[in-house]
Parts: C-alpha cells; sequence; structure tokens
C-alpha cells in the first residue's frame, strides 16, 4: 500500500437526530482513541454537524459532509455551501455519492463543480463512483467508471488533487450485503489508479487514496485492506453503531 495512511470514513447518510448523533459520536470517540494508524471519519446528517463537531473536538475522529453546494451564498433553498460546513467543523466532503446521483439527478459536471469547490476551500473531497448492477453485467464497468472519473476530474491539474480521496462504491453492493470480492475491488482500484497515472502522474497515483465502499463489516475489511490498492473504507449501515465501526477502525472482526 505504498506509505498511504489508511481512511476509514463512516457515511451516516439520513439517520441519526441530533441527540442520537452525539450518543454515537460519543462513544466512537472513547472506542478508537488509541488508533493512532488510520484516519478516522464520520459524516452525520447536516443538523448534527456542529455539535458532533463539538463532541470530536481534539480526537482522532474527524468531521465529514455528504454533500455540498458549489455557490458560496446566494437564494439556494435547501443547499449548503463549503463555508457553512467549514464553520461547523467539517474538514471532508463526500461527493457524487451513488444515491445523490440516482434520487437526486447528480451529473458528473455537478460533481466535477463540487470538487472543484471542495478544494478551493480546503475540504479534503471523497469522490465517489461505481458502477449499477446492469453495468457490471454488460461489462460495461471499465467505461463507466472511466467516464465517471474523466467528468468528475475535468479541468484539474495534477497539484490541486493531493488530498482527493478516490471512493469506488458499486452500486449493486450498497445497502445490499452483497460486498464486492476483494479481488473484484482490487482489480476496480488498480484500474482507477492507473488513471490517475496516465491522466495525472505517477507521484499523484502513488500517493491517492482509494477507498472502497459497498456493505464492508468487521467480518471483511481486514481482507479488504490486505489488497494493494485499497486504502480504506466508506462504510454505510455499518458506520451507524460506534461498536461495529469502531471494529472496522481497527480491521477487526
Ligand atoms: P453500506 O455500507 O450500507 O453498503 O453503504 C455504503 C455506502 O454507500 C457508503 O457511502
Amino acid at each position: 500500500m505504498e506509505n498511504r495512511r489508511p481512511l476509514i470514513a463512516g457515511n451516516w447518510k439520513m439517520y441519526k437526530t441530533c441527540s442520537e448523533a452525539l450518543e454515537t459520536a460519543g462513544k466512537l470517540k472513547d472506542l478508537v482513541k488509541d488508533v493512532t494508524d488510520a484516519d478516522v471519519m464520520i459524516a452525520p446528517p447536516f443538523t448534527a454537524l456542529s455539535a458532533v463537531s463539538d463532541v470530536v473536538k481534539g480526537s482522532c475522529v474527524s468531521l465529514g459532509a455528504q454533500n455540498l453546494f458549489w455557490e458560496n451564498e446566494g437564494a439556494y433553498t435547501g443547499e449548503i455551501s463549503a463555508a457553512m460546513l467549514l464553520s461547523a467543523g467539517c474538514r471532508y466532503a463526500i461527493i457524487g455519492h451513488s444515491e445523490r446521483r440516482q434520487h437526486f439527478g447528480e451529473t458528473d459536471e455537478a460533481v466535477n463543480k463540487k470538487i472543484k469547490t471542495a478544494i478551493s476551500s480546503d475540504l479534503i473531497p471523497i469522490f465517489c463512483l461505481g458502477e449499477t448492477e446492469a453495468e457490471r453485467e454488460s461489462k460495461d464497468t471499465f467505461s463507466v467508471l472511466d467516464k465517471q472519473v474523466t467528468n468528475g476530474l475535468k479541468g484539474f491539474v495534477t497539484d490541486e488533487l493531493e488530498t482527493l480521496v478516490i471512493a469506488y462504491e458499486p452500486v449493486w453492493a450498497i445497502g445490499t450485503g452483497k460486498t464486492a470480492t476483494s479481488g473484484q475491488a482490487q482489480e476496480v482500484h488498480a484500474f482507477l489508479r492507473s488513471w490517475i497515472e496516465k491522466n495525472l502522474g505517477n507521484m499523484l497515483a502513488k500517493s491517492i487514496r482509494i477507498v472502497y465502499g459497498g456493505s464492508v463489516k468487521p467480518g471483511n475489511i481486514a481482507e479488504l485492506m490486505n489488497m494493494p490498492d485499497v486504502d480504506g473504507a466508506l462504510v454505510g449501515g455499518a458506520s451507524l453503531d460506534a461498536e461495529i465501526f469502531s471494529k472496522i477502525v481497527r480491521f477487526d472482526k
């Protein structure tokens, strides 16, 4: 895995009220307080960010947002800017999650603008991509990923992407209990890393973190992390429980 520092990130999606989020974050902070060999991030709903930020401040748990909008401010009802996320304590922003693409019509072009905004605001973007089951079955996985990564990273130069994290999340593995095998994950991660090498250079290809998401659990994290191009995980369901998530953080059953 070269010298890439693992990132274990929890995407809480539309789960947890403010008080539930505080309770889980507080437990997690204690459970992972001795972890020094991985970055740990949680992305609660927007409504809980500020409160959770107070709880995890000074700990090894960082805060992330599940989305952002590319404008700084304005008449955009329901949207959240990078400056708002920074002021709520966020360091990371998940961008282009398949649920946003699927249910909210988020396009590659929107994803590209959001990554630009995150980077220019000093938020670490976690750029999500992945194929659907039908696309995998029709053997279109690599062409779909090529299009997503090409469009998502359009117009960037290498230096701007130093902090970028890519999350490979096969849509068919999200919330289904069907994890990609470690071999399937490795194959795609290696493809993405070689895309970076070809288009943005060898240095970035070596340093960029590519994490896997889709039914990650304590029982499969160690095998996934054994793969040379898997640098961490973006965890949905199993991140909602502090004990279970802390096991994933330790790559422990
Ligand atoms: P699950 O871990 O629930 O499959 O969700 C994965 C995911 O979408 C993380 O962003």
